[in-house]
C-alpha cells in the first residue's frame, strides 16, 4: 500500500492547507511574494519570517488520528507514505517510510551553495505571521541559508521523485489523501498509479475524481475516514484512534 498526502491531512492538526477557499493560505497570501527564489532574492527576511511562523505552527500541532492510523498500519504490512506536505506529522506518528516530495521545514539550505548545514536550530520561538527575520547564514560561505522546501518554478528533488514513482508503480492500492491535486508533478502519483494496474482511493471532504472501476472517492475527513477504513482490513485500532465507521 502506498499513501500519498496532502495538506487536508494535517488540516485536522490545526495547519492550514493551501486552496481551502477561507482558510486555506492562498486565500490569504499571494504565493508569488513568498514561495519563489525571486521573493527570497528581493525580501529574504520577509519570506524566513513567513517559514518560522509555519514552522512554530507545526511545532505545536500534533498528529491526528488519520497520520497514526497510516502509522500502525506499518507494523502490519509494507507501508509507504509519499507526502507533498512540509511538516514532520507522519513521522511524529511513526511512520518511518516517508518521501517527502516538496522538501521538509526541518532542513533549511543554503541560497549560495545549496548545502545543507550540519547542525542547525531553529531560534524563533515567537515568530509570527507577518513577523520579518533575517535568516541566518551559512556556516561554510556565509550565502543566507532558506527554507528546505520546493518552490514553485523549482524541480522536485530527484531522488524522492524517482522512489515514489518506483512505489507507485509497484503498489497495489494506492490512497491519496487530502490534496487538491492541482500541483503537478506531484499531482501526477494517483494517474501512474492507475496506469500501473493500482486501484485509487481519494479521501477528500471534496468529490476530488470521477469514480471508475479502479478509482473511487471516499468523501469525509480524513480523521474520520482513514482510521475506519484501515480498521476493516484488519488494523488493530487503540481506542486514540477508533471512530465509527461513517
Ligand atoms: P490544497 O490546499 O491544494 O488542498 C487541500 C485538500 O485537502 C483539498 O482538496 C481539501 O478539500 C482537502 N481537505 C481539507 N480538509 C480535509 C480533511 N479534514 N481531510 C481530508 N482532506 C481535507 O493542498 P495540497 O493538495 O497539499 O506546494 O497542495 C499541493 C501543493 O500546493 C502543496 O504541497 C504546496 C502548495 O502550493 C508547495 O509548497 C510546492
Amino acid at each position: 500500500m502506498v499513501f500519498f498526502s496532502g495538506a487536508g491531512i494535517s488540516a485536522e492538526s490545526g495547519i492550514p492547507t493551501f486552496r481551502d477557499p477561507l482558510t486555506g493560505l492562498w486565500a490569504l497570501q499571494d504565493p508569488e511574494k513568498l514561495e519563489t527564489a525571486n521573493a527570497f532574492r528581493e525580501d529574504a527576511a520577509l519570506v524566513w519570517g513567513w517559514y518560522l511562523w509555519r514552522r512554530a505552527q507545526v511545532s505545536r500541532a500534533l498528529p491526528n488520528a488519520a497520520h497514526q492510523a497510516i502509522a500502525q498500519l506499518a507494523g502490519t504490512r509494507e507501508v509507504i507514505v509519499i507526502t507533498q506536505n512540509i511538516d514532520d506529522l507522519h513521522e511524529r506518528a511513526g511512520s518511518e517510510q516517508v518521501i517527502h516530495l516538496h522538501g521538509s521545514l526541518a532542513q533549511p539550505k543554503c541560497f549560495a551553495c545549496h548545502r545543507t548545514p550540519t547542525a542547525f536550530s531553529f531560534e524563533e520561538p515567537n515568530a509570527r505571521e507577518g513577523l520579518r527575520i533575517e535568516p541566518p547564514r551559512c556556516p561554510r560561505c556565509n550565502g543566507k541559508l532558506r527554507p528546505g522546501v520546493v518552490w514553485f518554478g523549482e524541480q522536485l528533488p530527484a531522488a524522492e521523485w524517482k522512489r515514489a514513482v518506483l512505489a507507485v508503480k509497484d503498489c497495489d492500492v494506492l490512497l491519496s489523501i487530502g490534496t487538491s491535486g492541482v500541483v503537478f508533478p506531484a499531482a501526477e502519483i494517483p494517474t501512474i498509479a492507475l496506469r500501473a494496474g493500482a486501484y485509487v482511493v481519494h479521501i477528500n471532504p471534496v468529490q476530488v475524481a470521477h469514480p471508475s472501476n479502479r478509482e473511487l472517492c471516499l468523501v469525509g475527513r480524513a480523521t474520520e475516514i482513514v482510521p475506519a477504513l484501515l480498521s476493516l482490513i484488519g488494523l488493530p485500532i487503540d481506542d486514540r484512534v477508533e471512530r465509527p465507521v461513517p
